[in-house]
């Protein structure tokens, strides 16, 4: 557990109209930045993956290697958020040769799902259909990441960086609130499968705080995927297992399409916010053409003389203007032109900066969208800078809450129900209650449209990595961090944010308790905004910093989940 310092928590709930301004930009650095970190910083959703990750560091291995030991640790220790039964996206930076690269791991559709499948008899969309059970899973992607990061990119051998996982896998972890909280709102579903009970009831009732979780099935497929690689996991007998228990609850999965699955390496989005080079999720994801829209609009002003209310209003037209272009623009490249190029253009921003009222709402009339439900928080993301320079922005998930409840008889592998971000339905809510059109409409072998936005940014004096969950308010956490850090706050800050949203549709400003104080809520009302002023909380933020112009590195974990860890690794202890 990494607590906010005492004074930032007492700072926060005046923090959130401190940060909107936009303060003063990050300070120039006296001297010459530093080439290199003074050591390594780590900061997930769980001690324990943190733990690997700086021990894999420690065996001489690089933040690859560490984000192959984080990524599978979470994917044991946290099956509410993400697995090897569902995907990711991984940005890295190599700092030898300068390249980013973006890796996607999304799962893909399988041939048999097509949009009839997913509808009731009367024609509407069925969550039970959607969001539980064989046909919400997609084809499994996080499998072919790591095997790809330890390949291409890592100095260790994929076993060795496995290592950690298959051994808590096996040894078991204890139990923590959020996971006896998640299975108890997921209970009816799991349990209607005899491989989820098989690892969820393994003691005859569900998994308890102060109690251990063991998973040996899972830490044998694992074994697999460590001793063969990819086809430790996409042929032979883990495929045969879950092609066979995927059809034995009656879907339908092939040995052919789970054997073709494939990381894609894509390029990053690039742009520029005023001092920081942003490098962030391209598509399959909506993220970072989300995010290069906001922050160019909202860049047309000089934020920091306006008023809490005023900057709010500004910064949510700009999050209503993206989030509508995400429902009708955005999908898998590879199947859909995303015209990327123009929505993340300076010239576009300016045509929609344009159309926004200084002191009125735009109304997003259009379907109301049901309000997005957010129980708690899945998904899961990590953050690496190691001592070379070297960066991992991670984001990876199962979807929703223990995703699609079904685990594959015999592999302790927990499938994902991410078919619920396609546009099963043309312009019908999701889980999320963010649609979309003919762009995200489902194909074989097509990857769903995403909001993970996995993110570097850096200045001449600092380099930051951040990311979160949150569905669709995963873009808009997002940003306000950036803003954070632009602000000038330290990564600890920066995680402890209180969060506002705005979605397009439904057409509400969603603000966690205390982010938006009464006078605020009361003016932007007047402005013609509705806004829910104290929602719970949301989000989980995993970010570390590097001040290039002081030497210094730092972590920040999310307040919100206490079993988080945020740390770093003096240069010398490598
Ligand atoms: O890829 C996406 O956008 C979603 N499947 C992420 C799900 C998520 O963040 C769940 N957390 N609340």
């Amino acid at each position: 557990m990494n607590p906010p310092r005492p004074h930032v928590a007492a700072a926060l709930g005046a923090l959130f109209s401190l940060l909107l301004p936009f303060a003063a930009p990050a300070a120039t650095p006296a001297a010459a930045p530093a080439a290199h970190p003074p050591g390594a910083a780590i900061a997930s959703a769980h001690a324990l993956a943190t733990d690997a990750g700086l021990d894999i560091l420690r065996e001489g291995g690089n933040a690859f290697d560490a984000a192959v030991a984080v990524s599978s640790v979470l994917s044991v220790v946290e099956p509410i958020s993400s697995g090897l039964g569902g995907g990711g996206f991984f940005l890295l930076h190599d700092a030898r040769t300068g390249k980013d690269t973006f890796l996607d791991a999304r799962e893909m559709s399988p041939e048999a799902a097509t949009p009839e499948r997913y509808l009731d008899k009367d024609g509407n969309l069925d969550p039970d259909k959607s969001e539980n059970g064989p046909w919400s899973a997609g084809l499994p992607g996080l499998p072919a990441a790591l095997v790809e990061l330890a390949s291409k990119h890592g100095r260790l051998p994929l076993a060795r960086s496995l290592a950690p996982a298959i051994r808590i896998a096996r040894e078991g972890f204890p139990v923590y609130a959020r996971l006896e909280r998640g299975y108890a709102s997921r209970r009816e579903v799991m349990e209607r499968y005899p491989g989820t009970r098989a690892v969820f009831l393994a003691d005859g009732d569900p998994p308890k705080v102060g109690e251990t979780l063991r998973q040996p099935e899972l830490a044998r497929t694992l074994e697999l995927l460590a001793e063969k690689g990819f086809d430790g996991f996409y042929r032979g007998e883990t495929a045969r297992k879950l092609v066979a228990s995927v059809n034995a609850e009656g879907g339908k999965w092939t040995a052919a399409e789970l054997a073709a699955y494939h990381v894609r390496e894509r390029e990053p989005i690039r742009f520029r916010y005023r001092d920081w080079d942003i490098t962030t999720a391209p598509p399959t994801s909506s993220g970072g053409v989300a995010l290069a829209e906001i922050l160019n609009i909202v860049s047309g002003w000089n934020l920091q003389e306006l008023d809490a209310a005023h900057r709010t209003h500004l910064l949510v037209e700009a999050m209503r203007r993206a989030y509508r272009d995400r429902t009708i623009y955005l999908g898998d490249p590879d199947f859909t032109r995303v015209p990327v190029a123009r929505l993340t253009s300076a010239d576009y921003a300016a045509g929609l900066r344009a159309t926004i009222h200084p002191d009125k709402a735009t109304p997003s009339e259009l379907l109301s969208g049901k309000p997005a439900p957010l129980e708690d928080d899945e998904t899961t993301h990590f953050s690496i800078i190691d001592a070379d320079g070297n960066i991992v922005s991670a984001t990876q998930t199962v979807n929703l809450l223990y995703g699609s409840g079904l685990v594959a008889e015999g592999t302790g592998v927990l499938l994902n129900d991410e078919m619920d971000d396609f546009a099963l339905k043309p312009g019908t809510p999701n889980a999320f209650g963010v649609m979309g059109f003919e762009a995200n409409a489902p194909k074989p072998g097509k990857r769903m449209l995403s909001s993970m936005t996995p993110t570097i940014m850096a200045s001449p004096s600092k380099v930051a990595v951040l990311g979160a969950p949150g569905g669709s308010r995963i873009i808009t956490e997002v940003l306000l961090g950036i803003l954070g850090y632009d602000a000038g706050l330290s990564a600890q800050e920066v995680a402890a944010l209180p969060r506002i949203h705005h979605q397009w549709m439904p057409d509400v400003i969603s603000a966690e308790k205390g982010a938006l104080d009464a006078d605020t809520v009361k003016a932007l009302e007047a402005m013609g905004h509705t806004v829910n002023a104290a929602e719970g909380t949301w989000g989980n933020l995993q970010t570390v910093a590097w001040d290039r112009a002081a030497g210094t590195l730092e972590g920040g974990t999310d307040p919100r989940n206490p079993v988080g860890k945020a740390a770093t690794l003096e240069a010398t202890e490598r």
